[in-house]
C-alpha cells in the first residue's frame, strides 16, 4: 500500500494536486483514497463535488477514487476527551476559570495531528492500493507525531508504575492533595493516544510512504518549502519531490507576463539548486480554475508529465544505520543544514538532534545503544554518526558504571 503526502503553504494549490494526483492513481487501476486533514477542506471542491456529497466518511466520486474530509474537531474529541476531562477537573479544583481552563487543555496543532489517526484506520482496514493525504498547510504538525518516541521512556517505564501507585493511593492522595488523582480511564486513553500516534508516525516514516512539498514559484513560499524539507527528515518523513505549481506559461507573453516569467523562472532555478536530487515537477497556471476530476487529473498528467507519481520511493530513506568493523555509522537526511546548525547529545539510548528550534529524540536501534558516539560530521545533506564498542564497558562487564569512568566518553565529536 502506497502512502503520499502533500503539504504546502496555503493556497499553493495543494488539495488540488493531491485530487489530481489520487485521480491519476485510480485512473492507473489503483483503488486510491484521498483524504483531507486540513481543517480547511478544499478537496470536495477540487473535485466539483457539490455540498455534502463528501463527509468524515470515504465516498466514491469516480472508478475506484473516494474522498474523505476528517472532521478533526470530532476526533479530537473522540481522542483527547478523557485526557482533557481529567485536566479539567484538576485545573477547577485550582480554581481556574473553566473558559481559561479549557483554552489551557488545547494543543496548538493537535488537531490537525489527531486527524492524522483516521489515516491509521484507513491503512489497517486494508480497502487502499493508494492514499493520498492533502495535508494541513504547514508541516509542523508532522512533527508532533515524533512524541511519542519522545515520551517512550516515560510512557515505558513511568507510566506503568504511577498507574500502579496512583490505584493503589487514590483515595488517600486525592484526599490529601485535594486535587482528583487520573482514573483508569485517563491512563488507558493516554495509552492508547500514545500507542496509535507511535504507529502513524511508523507509518508516514515507513518504506512505502513519502512526502511530496507543493509550492508556487515565489521567494518566500521556497524558503518556507526549504524549511520543511529539513524539518520533515529530521523527524525521520522521506520527501520524494516538489510540485511547483502555477508556474506561468512562456509563450506570447506581453511585456508584464514577460516580467512575471522571467522572475519565476529565477525562483524555479533556486528551487532547483534548493532540491537537488530530487524531481521538481512543474505545473502550469491554468486560464481557469481547475475544478472537477477530469480537469484535475489533466493538470496532474501534464505535471508528472508521464512520470508514475506514484512509484514506489527509490534511494535511502532518511534514516538508515550502516555496520562497520568497528560499530556502526548512522545517518540522518539534513538537507540544507551545515555542521554548525546541528547541535547533537547522547542521553542513554537516545541520540538528541537540535537543529535549530526542532529537536528530535531519536531512540537508538538496540544493537547501538551500547556504543559510543566516536564522531559526527555534516556533509551531503546528511549527518553522520560515528559509533563504535565502548572498550572500557567490554573489559569490565560487571561494572555499569564504565561509561562513566572514562571522562569524554560521551562526547557528541563536536
Ligand atoms: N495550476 C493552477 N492554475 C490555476 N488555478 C489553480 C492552479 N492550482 C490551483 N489553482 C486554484 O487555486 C486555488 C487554491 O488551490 P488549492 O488546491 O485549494 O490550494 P491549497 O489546498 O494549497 O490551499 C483554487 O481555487 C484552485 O482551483
Ligand atoms: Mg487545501
Amino acid at each position: 500500500m502506497r502512502l503520499l503526502l502533500l503539504t504546502g503553504k496555503g493556497g499553493v494549490g495543494k488539495s488540488t494536486i493531491a485530487a489530481g494526483t489520487a485521480a491519476l492513481a485510480a485512473a492507473s487501476g489503483l483503488r486510491t483514497l484521498v483524504l483531507s486533514t486540513d481543517a480547511a477542506h478544499s478537496l470536495a471542491d477540487a473535485l466539483g463535488c457539490g455540498p455534502g456529497v463528501v463527509g468524515a466518511e470515504p465516498v466514491e466520486v469516480g472508478e475506484r477514487l473516494f474522498v474523505q474530509q476528517v472532521d478533526a474537531q470530532l476526533r479530537f474529541e473522540q481522542s483527547w476527551a478523557d485526557i482533557q476531562r481529567y485536566l479539567l477537573s484538576v485545573l477547577e479544583v485550582a480554581g481556574v476559570d473553566p473558559v481559561a481552563a479549557e483554552e489551557l487543555t488545547v494543543i496548538p496543532g493537535a488537531e490537525e495531528v489527531l486527524a492524522l489517526l483516521e489515516l491509521r484506520i484507513q491503512v489497517l482496514s486494508g480497502r487502499w492500493d493508494a492514499v493520498v493525504v492533502d495535508c494541513a498547510p504547514t508541516a509542523e504538525t508532522l512533527r508532533l507525531l515524533a512524541l511519542p518516541e519522545a515520551l517512550g521512556w516515560y510512557m515505558q517505564r513511568v507510566l506503568p508504575v504511577e498507574r500502579r501507585v496512583v490505584k493503589a493511593l487514590r483515595p488517600v492522595l486525592t484526599r490529601a492533595a485535594g486535587v482528583p488523582m487520573p482514573g483508569d480511564g485517563v491512563f488507558d486513553a493516554v495509552e492508547r493516544l500514545h500507542a496509535e500516534l507511535d504507529e502513524v508516525h511508523a507509518l508516514l516514516s515507513g518504506p512505502d510512504a513519502s512526502v511530496r512539498l507543493v509550492l508556487t514559484p515565489e521567494n518566500v513560499v521556497l524558503a518556507e518549502a526549504r524549511r520543511s524539507w529539513t524539518m520533515l527528515s529530521l523527524f525521520g518523513y522521506r520527501v520524494d519531490g516538489v510540485i511547483a505549481n502555477r508556474v506561468f506559461p512562456a509563450a506570447g507573453a506581453d511585456d508584464w507576463r514577460a516580467g512575471w516569467v522571467a522572475a519565476q523562472e529565477e525562483v524555479l532555478g533556486r528551487v532547483g539548486d534548493s532540491f537537488a536530487g530530487l524531481p521538481v515537477w512543474r505545473s502550469a497556471y491554468r486560464a481557469e480554475e481547475p475544478v472537477g476530476l477530469e480537469a484535475v487529473r489533466a493538470m496532474a498528467a501534464d505535471a508528472y508529465a508521464g512520470a508514475d507519481p506514484l512509484a514506489a520511493p527509490a534511494g535511502p530513506g532518511p534514516f538508515e544505520v550502516d555496520r562497520t568493523a568497528a560499530g556502526a555509522t548512522l545517518r540522518l537526511a539534513l538537507p540544507g543544514v551545515s555542521r554548525g546548525d546541528v547541535h547533537l547529545a547522547r542521553n542513554g539510548d537516545e541520540l538528541v538532534v537540535t537543529v535549530g528550534s526542532y529537536r528530535r529524540l531519536l531512540t537508538l536501534p538496540a544493537g547501538l545503544a551500547r556504543f559510543r558516539v566516536a564522531g559526527a560530521g555534516v556533509d551531503d545533506g546528511a549527518l553522520r554518526v560515528r559509533f563504535v564498542e565502548d572498550a572500557g564497558e567490554h573489559h569490565h562487564p560487571g561494572r555499569d558504571s564504565g561509561r562513566r569512568a572514562a571522562p569524554g566518553a560521551e562526547r557528541s565529536g563536536g
